[in-house]
């Protein structure tokens, strides 16, 4: 291993683009230098490298991966101990999410949908134990709303995130007191890059006590405070929803 980074370094699956090139700049801005994984988000994520380079030198590194690939999980991690030498926090964020009406759905779809919202959250997270162990550090899980309250058509998403839900909650028990596992679960902040509405906007704004849909900075700020400004927070999963939950 090269000798230990001298700032907390934290990995971002999925960081391209998005929540989760925002929660890249959130915690870059924060003083975390940072893995950024991509998988065909190439120019994007080497735009983003540039930008925070420009900010501060030596502070990135790009991975590519695709999260389905099992072996490519602990080669990740350990691509990214080379490099850096520690690993404080570990963001889950890669996502696959498209409908999956019952009568259509197919073994694939399951594959894809848990592959990135279950499979790969999990792996990436054993791998990177002993290191996190080390750092003390933290893990945090992008969940959804939905992985509670079910959107229509989306079962097998709906059942991905709700086992991320589980496993926030059961690393949480196994890791303490050395590593911390929370959640975040957005309600709608960004609508698919397909153009098809993640949610009847209208109808979602209705029904939120806060009156405006979220952004990705409401999601990256959630994911700084569970990894920087909660030490005696683990095994939950903070909505940010602007209270759309409240109501049924
Ligand atoms: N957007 C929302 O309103 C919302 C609401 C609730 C929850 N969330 C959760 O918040 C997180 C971020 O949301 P988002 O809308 O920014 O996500 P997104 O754009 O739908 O997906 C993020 C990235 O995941 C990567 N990805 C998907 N499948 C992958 C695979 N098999 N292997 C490797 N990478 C894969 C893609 O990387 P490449 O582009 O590099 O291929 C993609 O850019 C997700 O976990 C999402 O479920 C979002």
């Amino acid at each position: 291993m090269p000798p230990r980074h001298d700032r907390p370094v934290a990995l971002i699956t999925g960081a391209g683009r998005r929540v989760g090139a925002v929660t890249a700049r959130t915690l870059h801005a924060a003083g975390y230098d940072l893995a950024l994984h991509y998988r065909r988000s190439a120019d994007e994520a080497r735009a983003l490298a540039d930008e925070l380079e420009r900010q501060r030198g030596g502070s990135t590194l790009l991975l590519q991966a695709e999260l389905a690939d099992l072996p490519a999980l602990p080669a990740m991690i350990e691509q990214l101990l080379t490099h850096y030498g520690r690993l404080d926090a570990l963001v889950n964020n890669a996502s696959a999410f498209f409908p999956t009406p019952l009568g259509a759905a197919t073994p694939q779809q399951w594959n894809e949908l848990f592959a990135s919202n279950a499979q790969a959250p999990f792996f990436l997270s054993q791998a990177a134990i002993p290191a996190l162990r080390a750092a003390r550090g933290g893990i945090v899980n992008m969940v959804d709303i939905y992985a509670e309250r079910p959107l229509a058509e989306h079962p097998l998403y709906c059942m991905a995130k709700a086992a991320l839900a589980a496993m926030t909650r059961s690393l949480a028990l196994e890791l303490g007191p050395d590593i911390r596992v929370n959640g975040v679960a957005p309600g709608a902040v960004m609508w698919p890059s397909d153009g098809k509405p993640y949610d009847d906007q209208q109808a979602m704004l209705s029904r939120t006590p806060l009156q405006r849909a979220g952004t990705a900075a409401d999601v990256a700020g959630a994911v700084l405070w569970l990894l920087r400004d909660a030490p005696f927070v683990t095994g939950q999963i903070i909505r940010v929803d602007g209270g759309r939950t409240l109501s049924v």
